[in-house]
């Protein structure tokens, strides 16, 4: 990497690769999610707007297999960066699982939402959620039988968008960790955090989509690399 000693802020991408040694699928890699399940019919807003039943089904079809799958070292070594970094870090993950928290991280932005949350569409009231969504069980606010999960959907607006934006703004180091560079707005922060004067670093099992936008690529697993390079940066190189 350039000069390790100018880093300060630190803006961490990750994506589902870094879940998927805790055995978690990922979306587009053989036999990932998206070869078994239609997007369009399970994670699109208008899937859910036409067969609701379907969408709920799947989301609790995936928070039901959470409980046993546990953060692997990948986790653990951006809890312990997170701990231990002295300047600004924020951890940006597309997952909705919850290995970041249990890892300990706790600068974490979640922009595709959370698995273990449920979002009211009655009253948009948001709460922690464990059960099942598709036997429509009550809003435990209002009462209205209208929770879906706090997931974003294609075609809805990914969260927390500004204080992102602030954080690429203020970034020297921008890290992408295990995401296939597919999904916009997520896949152009690399070009925003180096158009700002960031450097920049991708780790992942193989080049991504946006890989030639990275000053260097190092690919493997993610429960390698990422105690290695956390690793160099909390001994300063
Ligand atoms: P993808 O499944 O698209 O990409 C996962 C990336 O992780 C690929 O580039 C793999 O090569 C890499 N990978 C796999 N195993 C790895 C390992 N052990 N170590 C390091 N890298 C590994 O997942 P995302 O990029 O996260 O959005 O997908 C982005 C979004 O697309 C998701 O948040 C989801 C999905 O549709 C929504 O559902 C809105």
């Amino acid at each position: 990497m350039g000069d390790m000693g100018k880093i300060r802020n630190i803006v961490i991408l990750t994506g589902a690769g870094i879940s998927a040694e805790s055995g978690i699928d990922t979306f587009r890699s053989p036999g990932g999610i998206w070869e078994r399940f239609d997007p369009d019919e399970v994670a699109t807003a208008e899937a859910f707007a036409r067969d609701p039943d379907k969408l709920l089904g799947f989301y609790d079809m995936r928070r039901g297999t959470l409980d046993d799958k546990h953060p692997n070292p990948a986790h653990h070594a951006l809890g312990r960066l997170d701990a231990e970094w002295p300047g600004e870090l924020l951890i940006v993950t597309q997952n909705v699982d919850d290995l970041h928290e249990r890892g300990g991280a706790r600068r974490v932005l979640h922009m595709h939402g959370e698995h273990l949350n449920a979002l009211c569409t009655a009253c948009d009231g948001r709460m922690p959620w464990r059960a099942t969504l598709a036997d429509r069980p009550a809003c435990p606010d209002c009462g209205e039988r209208a929770l879906r999960p706090d997931v974003v959907l294609f075609g809805e607006v990914p969260y927390h968008m500004d204080a992102i934006f602030a954080a690429l703004r203020q970034a020297d180091l921008f890290v992408s960790i295990g995401t296939s560079g597919a999904v916009y707005p997520a896949a152009g922060f690399v070009q925003t955090a180096r158009d700002l004067g960031a450097q920049t670093l991708e780790l992942n099992l193989e080049p991504s989509e946006g890989s030639t936008w990275f000053e260097e690529s190092r690919l493997g697993p993610a429960s390698e690399l990422v105690p290695a390079w956390a690793g160099e940066m909390l001994s300063g190189g």
